[in-house]
């Protein structure tokens, strides 16, 4: 690399010379003209290709402590990703933080999760980020990487010291601007999602309004590009079902079959660091800063659309994590309630969620609390008297 630089710092200095040369040479005024633009495009391209030396340097290496099993998986015709400053934070609180298998838990937090002013939180407060983490330090998940995007919210992580916490100022896509904020910040995440699967990590990107009831990483599959918790509320909308139509005015071709299944909720989800998977953020990342969206809407239509005509789609592999183990609050407070209800010490290991997310309901830190009582701190009916429903 450096020995092709200099040839060619020496070739553009030798073309600066000749072109003086021949500025100096004396010759008819149409032949100076054709030599000099003659010259000017050797120069052109001799810069161009300087450029290009120049970009080829300043990328980052293959980095992170997976980027063995990671360059199985990305093509080596990949992308790489950008050296920018955030981008380099990013890959050094990743590299310092993911597990052996070089994957680790990505969050975005700001003062609004805190609801440090009532005003700005829509549940009626309490501080959603500070029992979030309570739940990753019981069951001892360190892997976590939570990009703070205020300094109150960074003094708080730091200060609570058993997560890696990365300040960032994100600008907001133009696109986004003047949405709510919580779409706002969602909206951020998939570009830095990108570059971090670029890096070679894969990456467990949650919500703040959920509680770890177990390690979720030793309750992952890692057959899939997405694994992602889903905002169905029963196995068949979870994982999809076959359901029929009958037109009786088709007569013998009456019945017609169709696929039907629920949304994924990105507010759980597993990425793997795959060229689809990288390839589904690129699109997201790139819809959203287009026009202004609900980026849970975007996502699931990059990751079920299927291809047709012009449109190419996303070609994804998709798994959903078990809808009673990773339990939306609907399917635990509403309609699977005569499963986890009343509340009672679980009586196998499998009985235990890994995780409750609070999706469902506006209430979120009362009902965040009395899932902490009721399974870490042995209160069995904590949540019995809270409400199925909002209504
Ligand atoms: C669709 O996109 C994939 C890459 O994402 C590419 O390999 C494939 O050739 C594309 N198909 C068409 C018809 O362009």
């Amino acid at each position: 690399m450096r020995t092709l630089l200099l040839a060619a710092v020496g070739l553009l200095v030798c073309a600066v010379l000749t072109l003086k040369v021949t500025m100096g040479a004396p010759s008819t005024d149409s032949a100076k003209l054709s030599e000099l633009a003659e010259a000017r495009r050797t120069i052109r391209q001799l810069q161009q290709q300087l450029q290009a030396q120049h970009r080829r340097l300043a990328q980052p290496p293959d980095a992170g402590p997976s980027s063995a099993a990671a360059s199985a998986l990305v093509s080596p015709a990949k992308q790489r990703w950008e050296a920018t400053p955030t981008n380099l934070k990013l890959n050094a609180i990743l590299a310092e933080r993911a597990n052996a298998r070089g994957e680790a838990m990505l969050a975005l937090a700001n003062d609004v999760m805190m609801c440090s002013n009532r005003k700005s939180c829509w549940w009626s407060g309490g501080n959603i980020f500070e029992t979030f983490l309570k739940s990753l330090q019981r069951v001892k998940v360190t892997n976590v990487v939570v990009i703070t995007l205020d300094d109150a919210t960074h003094q708080f992580c730091t200060s609570f010291g058993s997560v890696g916490c990365l300040r960032l100022d994100m600008p907001v896509p133009k696109a986004q601007q003047g949405s709510r904020g919580a779409n706002m910040i969602s909206t951020l995440k998939y570009d830095l999602l990108r570059q971090a699967l670029l890096m070679g990590f894969a990456i467990l990107v949650v919500d703040l309004d959920l509680l770890f009831l177990k390690d979720p990483f030793e309750h992952l599959y890692r057959d899939a590009d997405v694994e992602a918790s889903t905002d169905g509320f029963s196995a068949a909308w979870a994982g999809g079902q076959i359901q029929s139509i009958h037109d009786a005015n088709m007569g013998w071709g009456a019945g017609g079959l169709y696929v039907q299944h629920f949304t994924l909720n990105v507010g759980c989800a597993f990425f793997r660091p795959t060229e689809k998977a990288i390839e589904l953020l690129r699109r997201v990342a790139y819809s959203l800063s287009q026009a202004s969206g609900w980026d849970q809407q975007v996502f699931n239509s990059e990751v079920f659309m299927l291809s047709h005509g012009e449109y190419n789609g996303s070609k994804v592999g998709v798994r959903v994590m078990h809808y009673l183990e990773w339990v939306n609050s609907k399917v635990f407070f509403y309609s699977s309630r005569a499963h986890f209800f009343p509340g009672a010490p679980p009586k196998t290991a499998a009985e235990l969620p890994v995780m409750v997310h609070m999706n469902y309901h506006p209430d979120k830190h009362k009902r965040m609390l009395c899932v902490w009582e009721r399974y870490c701190e042995g209160k069995h009916s904590a949540c019995d008297a809270l409400p199925p429903a909002t209504k």
